[in-house]
């Protein structure tokens, strides 16, 4: 798998540009489509939002008149392929199908790269925001239960299980606990890098969309659990991005996400079945290529850096969406009951009865939490919550049934204990 993007031939930057007609993506079938091609093109969606913002930001930030045109240049092609990418979703998908498919992608992303992170504090932070996400996907399944009657598993089928991870209630830290220690990229292995570059895309995008189609809904308790994840998801940018290495340039940061781009359109056509999407996905690594052998030219000439350096000689271990069953349970049954506390992560029952995280619990729960209530709706109106458990009961004892949920509530209700 020797694939390096320095070596290959991409598409002259020149061609890169698409018409109206051909940028306009089929959008695929959505009772066919493969649940990982869905999360594919969510995934991919997020990589282009955050090159695109990124290059805005650097833009903003430098004097160099040569620089701010190939930003703008590459970054109207970044824009393009968000469009192609973005808009295979189709018009018939309902806003809360679509978060059922964000909430997978950050499922089955997370568990990948943790379980192939080399790096053990990176992977405990994945770990960690891998059984909140994991609980966004129960609460959004009972929400679509309660309110449209439709079946959740029919997004995720057979490869992600659905049911209570850390409970989304419980999530809530003061901001001061989202600060983790950030990592030297200059020692750092290249797969942590881009483990750390491809999970803050995914999940700004996530904090976006629930930002943006939160007020969607009309009834009030659809409004109130978007809202009430969307904060979760705030949390969760800032707890992956302060890994990010403050002290890298910005030039090694583009060079960075353009290889990043590489890579993951390179791992994600490796087992696309769906023939659109990875006509796309070899197209659009076409055109990384060459955005990445811009990047690495700057680099030289602008920081007199060699770009090879930065870089790795091939491609990494390729990523993959697959099912990770196990791997989430195991992760729910040592960690269900984890905080944080600055940048290390503690048993909530061991923290101080005075520590913010109780007293911030206190303040954002003190009407209750939309979570909880879109649980207990459902379970008023059909007798039980609604689970997809595929490899026998929940691993964590206390969860094993929808009446479990009142621990949950004792913890509202006297956030010290
Ligand atoms: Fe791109
Ligand atoms: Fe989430
Ligand atoms: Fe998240
Ligand atoms: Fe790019």
């Amino acid at each position: 798998m020797a694939f390096n993007p320095l070596q290959e031939k991409g598409i002259p930057i020149e061609k890169q540009f698409k018409n109206w007609v051909d940028l306009n993506s089929k959008p695929y079938d959505k009772e066919s489509v493969h649940p990982y091609t869905r999360t594919r093109g969510i995934l991919m969606n997020g990589i282009e939002v955050e090159a695109m913002l990124f290059k805005h930001q650097f833009a903003r930030n430098t004097s160099d008149m040569d620089l701010r045109r190939h930003l703008a240049l590459t970054r109207r092609v970044e824009q393009q392929q968000q469009k192609a990418v973005n808009w295979m979703i189709p018009g018939d998908e309902s806003n809360l199908e679509v978060t059922l498919g964000y909430e997978q992608v950050a499922v089955d992303l997370t568990a990948f790269l943790a379980r192939t992170e080399p790096d053990p504090y990176v992977k405990q932070v994945l770990d960690f925001a891998l059984i909140e996400d994991f609980d966004h996907l129960y609460r959004y399944a009972n929400l679509m239960k309660l309110t449209d009657g439709k079946e959740p598993s029919e997004i995720t089928r057979q490869y992600t299980e659905i049911t209570v991870g850390r409970p989304t209630a419980l999530e809530h830290r003061h901001p001061f606990d989202e600060v983790r220690d950030f990592r030297d990229f200059a020692t750092a292995d290249p797969l942590t890098k881009l483990h750390i570059l491809t999970i803050v895309a995914a999940e700004q995008q996530t904090m976006n969309f629930y930002m943006n189609v939160g007020d969607r809904a009309m009834d009030m308790l659809s409004r109130g659990l978007y809202l009430e994840i969307a904060q979760i998801e705030e949390q969760h940018v800032s707890h992956y991005e302060s890994l990010m290495d403050p002290n890298a340039s910005w030039l090694e940061n583009l060079l960075l996400h353009e290889y990043n781009e590489c890579y993951l359109y390179y791992s994600l056509m490796q087992d696309e079945p769906n023939p659109e999407a990875r006509a796309l996905w070899e197209e659009n690594l076409a055109m990384e290529i060459e955005h990445v052998k811009m990047a690495a030219e700057l680099v030289s000439r602008i920081e007199k850096q060699d770009p090879e350096a930065l870089l790795p000689r091939e491609l990494p271990q390729i990523f993959k969406f697959e099912s990770n069953i196990d791997y989430v349970r195991d992760i729910l049954s040592s960690q269900i009951s984890l905080t944080a506390d600055e940048t290390r992560f503690v048993p909530a029952e061991k923290m101080p009865r005075d520590h913010r995280y109780f007293s911030f619990q206190r303040m954002v729960n003190a009407k209750g939490s939309p979570s909880e209530a879109v649980v207990d709706g459902l379970v008023k109106k059909s007798g039980n919550d609604y689970r997809q458990e595929l490899s026998g009961p929940h691993p964590v004892k206390m969860f094993q049934q929808a009446d479990a949920i009142p621990a949950v509530k004792n913890r509202m209700r006297q956030p010290q204990a």
